[in-house]
């Protein structure tokens, strides 16, 4: 199990990047890290240029008996992704949606699915593997929903504690709408039921180190208004995040001022439930008016923006520039099933062509950088899952969430120096250190993805590699 493994002081000795604003990342050719016994990050030399450079910086701490990983094959260490919405239990429907909408799509494609997951023994084999594969897309935190039911529910839990991925895992609730075959009965039930949630996590991981609980009521459809309010309580007396979608689709926006006659917005609803604050985590936020805008501002709650899910469903396209100027903490989230990929990378390049495609009505200005894209998948994540101050950059003090990421290197013969894996970025050995960033970015996938750290632990490793 992950969570037993011994972590070993270590020095990695080479490239890193990471974000240093919104604009600008920090790019460090010549970078030793060093993580102690706890996965903390102790110190950040930027100037280890050659291998004779090593023993020095391990005397200067007095760690001359550390583990030494070297970053090799034109690589590069970059902080882990923060998903900052995933349904783990759409995973199988990942790619699947046709031509739906949100709300026939719900019907359709998600509820049969999530309502299948009250088999334990198929939500482990989704569970577990909806964990691996966001591990080896470099994602080191994902805010995650489940279903309804408590055990499977549990379940994820374990498994991201097992597996040593850092999670925050949601029991939905919903008493409403849906099909009576996945419903809460009562908001009585409802209760129980994510109060059960929050005190298994509790048992598993009493500091919440690696796995806590989040207050999860699906959309504000999906809920009484009194569901909402027991939600919103629960939310204020212990503290404990929120997680929930907003303003997705244009029909959804007309069913909640249908369903919510007395709230002035779909914002409102929330608000007025005790469910708007600075704990609070919404999805999609795509068609927000100004004054819900100033709202969530006002209340401090953060956004994950889904650009590849807004896309897949029609949604729309969220003015995430605008959000951003706005001072609304903004992250990104694959939000899968309605998103068709678990790589935040794919986000990534999903939320900079988003972007184009607004600046093609909206005006330039409205283009997210290589670099802001970046930032959002990073530090942005980790302020909107309100863990900044541990992770997201690498930062003197903040645990060591990270990936190491290969390129590889093209020879005379034009054979790539990784045919096993089919590295998919050829790198010629000219271009500057901002171009092999772009190539990852634009041409990477998981193959790039070498080994993945969470608080100092290996996670991830390619097969075959060896850090
Ligand atoms: N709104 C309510 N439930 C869902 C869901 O599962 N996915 C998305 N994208 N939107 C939702
Ligand atoms: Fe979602």
């Amino acid at each position: 199990m992950a969570a037993a493994q011994k972590i070993k002081r270590t020095v990695y000795v080479g490239p890193f990047v990471h974000s240093q604003s919104l604009q600008k990342l920090d790019i460090c050719p010549t970078g030793a890290i060093g993580v102690d016994e706890n996965g903390k990050i102790a110190f950040v030399e930027r100037d280890v240029k050659d291998v004779g450079d090593v023993i020095p910086v391990t005397q200067k701490y007095g760690w001359q008996n550390s583990q030494i990983v070297r970053i090799k094959d034109n690589g590069f260490l970059f902080p882990g992704f923060i998903d900052t919405h995933i349904h783990a239990s759409q995973y199988p429907n990942t790619g699947i949606f046709g031509k739906s909408t949100l709300l026939d799509w719900l019907n359709d494609y998600t509820f049969p699915l999530e309502s299948s997951l009250s088999d334990l023994s198929k939500a482990r084999r989704v569970y577990n593997r909806v964990v691996a594969r966001t591990l080896s897309h470099g994602t080191t935190t994902a805010a995650y929903y489940a279903t309804i039911h408590v055990p499977a529910t549990n379940l994820l839990a374990d498994i991201c504690l097992a597996r040593g991925q850092r999670a925050f895992v949601g029991r939905v609730c919903m008493n409403a709408m849906s099909p009576e075959y996945y419903r809460d009965e009562s908001v009585e039930a409802a209760m129980r039921s994510t109060r059960e949630c929050i005190e298994h996590v509790r048992g598993i991981d009493p500091g919440f180190e690696i796995v806590s609980p989040i207050i999860t009521p699906r959309f504000a459809p999906s809920c009484t208004t009194e569901c909402l309010r027991e939600q919103g309580k629960l939310h204020r007396e212990t503290g404990i995040p929120c997680q929930t979608h907003i303003s997705e689709n244009k029909k959804e926006i007309e069913l909640v001022k249908e369903l919510f006659p007395e709230s002035k917005s779909y914002a409102d609803v929330y608000d007025s439930a005790g469910l708007l604050t600075e704990k609070t985590i919404l999805a999609h936020a795509v068609h927000l008016t100004e004054e819900e805008k100033a709202l969530v501002k006002e209340r401090e709650a953060k956004i994950s923006h889904c650009p590849a899910s807004n896309t897949a469903l029609t949604s729309g396209c969220a003015r995430v520039r605008q959000l951003i100027d706005q001072g609304i903490t903004v992250g990104l989230g694959t939000d899968v099933s309605g998103g068709f990929s678990p790589s935040m990378l794919e986000m990534v390049r999903q939320a900079v062509w988003v972007s184009r495609h607004v600046a093609m009505t909206d005006g330039d200005q409205a283009k997210l950088s290589m670099e802001e894209a970046l930032y959002l998948a990073t530090r942005g994540g980790a302020k909107v899952v309100g863990l900044h101050q541990k992770v997201g950059g690498f930062d003197v003090g903040t645990d060591w969430d990270a990936q190491m990421i290969s390129l590889g290197s093209v020879a005379e013969d034009g054979s790539a120096s990784d045919e096993i894996h089919g590295d998919p970025v050829d790198v010629w050995g000219w271009e500057e250190w901002e171009d092999r960033v772009a190539k990852w970015v634009y041409n990477g996938d998981d193959r790039n993805t070498a080994a993945v750290w969470v608080k100092g632990r290996l996670v991830h490793q390619r097969p075959g590699f060896q850090p």
